[in-house]
């Protein structure tokens, strides 16, 4: 969307100027799944679909937020003052924790606001919309009224968002990713110590194919919950005799001598999965270095295996486009991306073969589940940015 078109819609709708226009992408993750919770790496890139924006500084202190996406609920206002979580505000509650936030931690942001969004990403797909959505929010924020705050703790205040005032217990990748990110690259970022490098995603005549299942994340926040619950009740077992934090902190070696510690099969599992998983983040983070895309590849297909037989978060549906993608030409490797049950999956895909890939998979995914996937070719993009004219 051009940054005209962001203003001359915003105008639509207010009847006055907008101040700034912006832009939030979505994220896919390469590599490093449920690990972020888990003090271990990540692997991500930020993609050019994601949320555009708008936004007006008021004179009163009332904040108006319009979504085109749900041009049906018309304007929702909410007095600066009154920033609790509402479920009748749907979308608005994650600008309003954000808001929320950046003034509790001494931000002065004292007006109102008109703010006007429109995201292309396809929803409840697991690409980052709510998190595409906070760092939108923390930028015109910072825009606005002139914040004096680094990225990071924009970051930071997205992650706090999601956990405090929508009540889902994520980690910093998404945030991260999509605040931090740079066009052509990924992210290997510590999520123990926030350390990041910037790596260049050449993948030679290759190119990510995103498939979205088109099933509905149902109850995906809270199974994620009980995940993250069956890793920290793993780490108290572990700690009769070892002394960690998290299972990040274990190489794979060293949680196998130790895992008899662990009573129950299923945290058994769910360990395994946090500990090799991180390995295998940074022995794909090796490959691509080294420029070894085919052992890149079979590390993104080990991570699927993982998440669908150890920890659990896959379902027939993403079973089902990824399996049919290792069957085809021309693929180096595909896996589920994000949270799991439904949403995304990701497969790095030749060019010359991309055509007959969404065929085939598209076909085999539609005789087993009964409708058709969705697929987008992922360009990866620069992090939230405001738009100039
Ligand atoms: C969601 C969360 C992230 C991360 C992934 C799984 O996207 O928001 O913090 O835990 O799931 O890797």
């Amino acid at each position: 969307m051009k940054t005209q078109e962001i203003k001359q819609q915003f105008q639509q709708i207010f009847g006055v100027q907008a101040d700034a226009a912006f832009f939030s992408p979505g994220r896919i993750n390469l590599i490093g799944e449920h690990t972020d919770y888990n003090g271990g790496h990540v692997f991500p890139c930020a993609i050019t679909l994601g949320t555009y924006g708008a936004a007006r500084k008021r004179d009163d202190e009332l904040l108006r937020f319009y979504s085109a996406n749900f041009a049906e609920a018309g304007i929702i206002e909410v007095p600066l003052q009154d920033l609790v979580f509402d479920p009748a505000h749907s979308w608005a509650n994650y600008p309003k924790g954000m808001i929320k936030f950046l003034q509790e931690s001494g931000h002065v942001i004292d007006k109102g606001m008109d703010i006007w969004i429109y995201g292309n990403l396809p929803n409840g797909a697991g690409l980052s919309s709510s998190a595409s959505l906070e760092m939108l929010t923390g930028v015109m924020a910072q825009e606005l009224f002139g914040l004096n705050i680094d990225r990071p703790d924009i970051v930071k205040t997205g992650m706090k968002t999601e956990n405090q005032f929508i009540g889902v217990n994520s980690g910093i990748m998404d945030q991260f990713a999509i605040g931090m990110g740079q066009a052509q690259k990924a992210i290997l970022l510590d999520t123990n110590t926030l350390q990041y490098n910037l790596v260049p995603l050449d993948l030679g005549d290759n190119v990510i194919v995103i498939m979205n299942t088109n099933k509905r994340r149902e109850l995906a926040d809270s199974k994620y919950n009980e995940r993250r619950s069956e890793c920290e009740t793993a780490v108290g077992e572990l700690n009769r005799a070892l002394s960690i934090q998290t299972l990040g902190q274990l190489d794979a070696q060293t949680f196998d001598e130790y895992a008899y510690l662990i009573a129950d099969e299923n945290r058994l599992k769910r360990a395994r999965h946090a500990v090799w998983e991180n390995q295998r983040t940074l022995q794909a983070r090796a490959a691509l270095q080294a420029g070894d895309l085919a052992k890149f590849g079979r590390l993104v297909n080990a991570s699927h295996v993982s998440l669908q037989h150890d920890y659990e978060v896959t379902g027939v549906e993403l079973d089902t486009l990824v399996h049919a993608a290792w069957a085809q030409t021309g693929v180096l490797g595909a896996r589920m991306t994000g949270a799991g049950f439904g949403g995304c999956a990701i497969a790095i895909v030749d060019k010359a073969h991309v055509a007959s890939f969404q065929e085939n998979v598209g076909r085999i995914y539609t005789d087993k589940i009964g409708y058709a996937p969705s697929f987008y070719i992922a360009k990866i993009s620069d992090g939230t940015r405001v738009l100039n004219a």
